[in-house]
């Protein structure tokens, strides 16, 4: 599909949706609304049901997708944009679906050769022994197919190991078990086929949970990152390369943690990251130099 002339197009930006993170895309959506002033743009809110009957009925000939997880997130959204012809944001539906599974987009980082903490993928029970003799004494659980830490719970012996495996199974069958990493979270916003300058940020929870995330004041980001020029490279690259062998385009972004020996790891790709005054993406080109507005069109050139 080719990229229509915005000018003269109506666009639809797609915000809300159904996922647990509907707050954060209210807000994304509301600002690139205000950043699409000069244009023809509405916001659409609706059932993931409803879209298509919406889109056909406000004649939207470009959507804007500021939902994060969920339809917007998993390539369900992307695939009615498709049968409808309808040019979009980000990535298609098969970069959306595989970067939206951590076990597959783990399979991609070590087929192409990159960084990615040990895991185990299950769908039953197995003994807390058998864990630690693959990946030590503390691991983190993950359904596999959730956003915004829903499910994760840390596990150091049987029984909160019980309990985290109990938790994961309620978000879905398959369950990542991956090695605890004790070093520092790094995010990396990608435009097009650049890194955005490197976020490196803690918080004094135990891990960057749903309420760190969203209900804290008190996490330290730095950006710029404070590393050394030949660290921030490397890290830039290697979420470049994650991206790009996950199929992404558009926008995105990597996470990433370092562990004990300070090598890199990847933990995953997100297609559809925030926009709010305090996401990630806004906040690191901010630091390169580009405005809100200069960041959403850039997106659109790039998709
Ligand atoms: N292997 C790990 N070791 C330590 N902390 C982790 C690990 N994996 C994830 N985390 C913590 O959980 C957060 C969310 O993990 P992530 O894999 O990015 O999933 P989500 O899709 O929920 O953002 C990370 O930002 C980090 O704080
Ligand atoms: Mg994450």
């Amino acid at each position: 599909m080719t990229r229509p002339n915005l000018m003269d197009k109506k666009i639809g930006v797609l915000y809300g949706g159904e996922s647990a993170e509907r707050q954060v895309s209210l807000e994304s959506g509301k600002l690139t609304l205000e950043a699409l002033s000069a244009f023809n743009a509405v916001g659409i809110d609706v059932p993931t049901k409803e879209l298509a009957d919406e889109l056909q009925k406000l004649k939207i000939e470009y959507c804007f997708i500021a939902l994060h997880g969920g339809a917007g997130e998993d390539g369900t959204v992307q695939a009615i944009l498709n049968t409808l012809q309808i040019p979009y944001s980000g990535s298609d539906v098969t970069a959306c679906a595989v970067a939206m599974d951590k076990h597959l987009s783990k399979l991609v980082f070590k087929g192409a050769g990159l960084p990615t903490a040990p895991s185990l993928t299950v769908d039953k029970a197995v003994s807390w022994e058998w864990v630690v003799s693959q990946l030590g004494k503390k691991v983190i659980l993950k359904p596999t197919c959730e956003g915004s830490s829903v499910g994760m719970q840390i596990a150091t012996d049987e029984k909160s190991f019980i309990s985290a495996m109990r938790l994961a199974k309620e978000f879905g069958e398959k369950i990542l078990i991956e090695q605890w990493l004790e070093g520092e979270e790094l995010t990396v916003g990608i435009i097009g086929k650049e890194a955005l300058p490197v976020v490196r940020f803690s918080t004094p929870s135990e891990f960057y949970d749903y309420h760190a995330k969203y209900e804290r004041d008190d996490n330290s980001y730095f950006c710029p990152s404070g590393l050394s020029d030949e660290k921030e490279k490397e890290i830039q690259a290697i979420s470049l390369k994650a991206f790009e062998a996950l199929g992404c385009k558009g926008w995105g972004r990597v996470d990433l943690m370092t562990d004990n020996e300070g090598n890199i790891q990847l933990l995953e790709v997100n297609t559809q990251p925030g926009l709010t005054t305090h996401s990630f993406v806004p906040m690191a080109a901010d630091v390169a130099g580009m405005t809100f507005e200069q960041l959403i069109l850039a997106i659109i050139n790039k998709s």
